[in-house]
């Protein structure tokens, strides 16, 4: 089976080619993006309307790319996979609209995937050992903080999301405060480590940040709270250029510590097995240190997943990863059948 994944729900051109024989693990042929960064950093977000443009240009020399380095040609592909939503509206029109011409063209099937699905299921790419179910999985990412329980390939049901800004969110406005660049996470993550390297053992904080709904009893988040206490903390603090590193250090303990115990209390009560943490936050190496450490202290026998680092931000191998198992439980694709675009959030 060789499937194209086309991805273009924010400021990400990108496509993929899986290939999968019988018996055999699913393999990333080719995995290119055309990340937009350098020009939306200029104005510290991304412009939708500049991110539509550039799709436009993109969408066509990246899927010829793809399927250049997977040496495929579209005759041996059996189906064209798409993000349809969630994502911003006048980006995802790039891809779903090419994805749709392309199968229509070609004469093969066209699957829509969620975005959020095919964040979990990067996951799923090059295992090193079986996910045991049930799952608790959290995707972290610039517009989605959410936590599922997955009882089987497929069965998602969400149990919390964020009430206002997401986690990535969190970090991209956090960052802007304290004049880091865009995406601000990376830019936080760096600070942070390099304030860490001073320090023999874990320093203590003294900013005092909250954790905001930690202990709320549901599994939702909210961050614009904490934001809101970054802002305030700088205007009060006339030294804080001086103290950059440590309020990266210690907003980024506030925001681990939350996503982090938000999940371990998950995993308790739905008795899970395994825990699942995706989305461009689970690039953080710190994250991933902490996940590890204190789902051991938690439950010696939860396993701990994470897509490889070059399936953690956007990209469409993990689109064509969800489509994958979405086609190996036997979904029925008629040849080229009309996706919607979707604008709200189901999984
Ligand atoms: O998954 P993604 O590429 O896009 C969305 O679907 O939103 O995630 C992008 C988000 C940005 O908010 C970025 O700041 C964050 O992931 N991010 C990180 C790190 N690398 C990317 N956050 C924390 N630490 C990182 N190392
Ligand atoms: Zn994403």
């Amino acid at each position: 089976m060789r499937i194209l994944a086309i991805e273009s729900s924010c400021d990400e051109t990108a496509a993929s080619v899986l290939s999968a024989n019988k018996n055999q693990k699913p393999k990333i042929l080719s995995n290119v993006i055309s990340s937009q960064i350098a020009i939306h950093a200029q104005y510290g977000g991304v412009i939708p309307e500049i991110a539509a443009r550039e799709h436009v240009l993109n969408i066509i020399p990246v899927i010829a790319a793809a399927l250049a380095n997977a040496k495929t040609k579209p005759s041996q592909l059996d189906a064209i996979a798409v993000t349809k939503g969630p994502g911003l509206i006048t980006s995802l029109i790039s891809g779903m609209e090419t994805a749709r011409t392309l199968a229509y063209a070609w004469n093969k099937p066209l699957l829509g995937l969620n975005h959020i699905e095919g964040h979990i299921y990067a996951a799923f790419l090059n295992l090193k050992r079986k996910v045991q179910f049930p799952a608790i999985v959290l995707t972290v990412s610039g517009g989605h903080t959410l936590l599922a329980v997955m009882k089987e390939h497929g069965e998602l049901k969400i149990i919390g999301d964020t009430r206002d800004d997401a986690a990535g969110e969190a970090f991209d406005k956090g960052a802007k405060m304290l004049g880091l660049p865009y995406p601000g996470g990376p830019a936080v993550s760096r600070a942070a480590l390099s304030y860490l390297s001073q320090f023999s053992e874990k320093p203590k904080e003294t900013l005092g940040f909250p954790r905001p709904m930690l202990n709320s009893g549901d599994f939702d988040f909210s961050f614009s709270g904490l934001k809101t206490s970054l802002l305030y903390k700088l205007q009060a603090d006339k030294n804080w250029a001086k103290k950059i590193e440590q309020y990266c250090y210690e907003y980024e303990e506030a925001i681990f510590d939350i996503l982090i115990g938000k999940t371990l209390k998950a995993a308790k009560k739905y008795q899970a097995k395994s825990i699942i943490v995706s989305g461009g936050v689970s690039a953080s190496s710190r994250l991933r240190k902490q996940f590890l450490d204190k789902s051991k202290i938690a439950n010696s026998k939860l396993g701990v997943y994470f897509p490889e680092m070059s399936y953690t931000t956007d990209n469409a191998a993990m689109i064509a990863s969800a489509a994958y198992f979405r086609l190996s439980r036997n979904t029925k694709v008629k040849p080229w059948q009309k996706e919607k675009v979707e604008l709200n959030l189901s999984l």
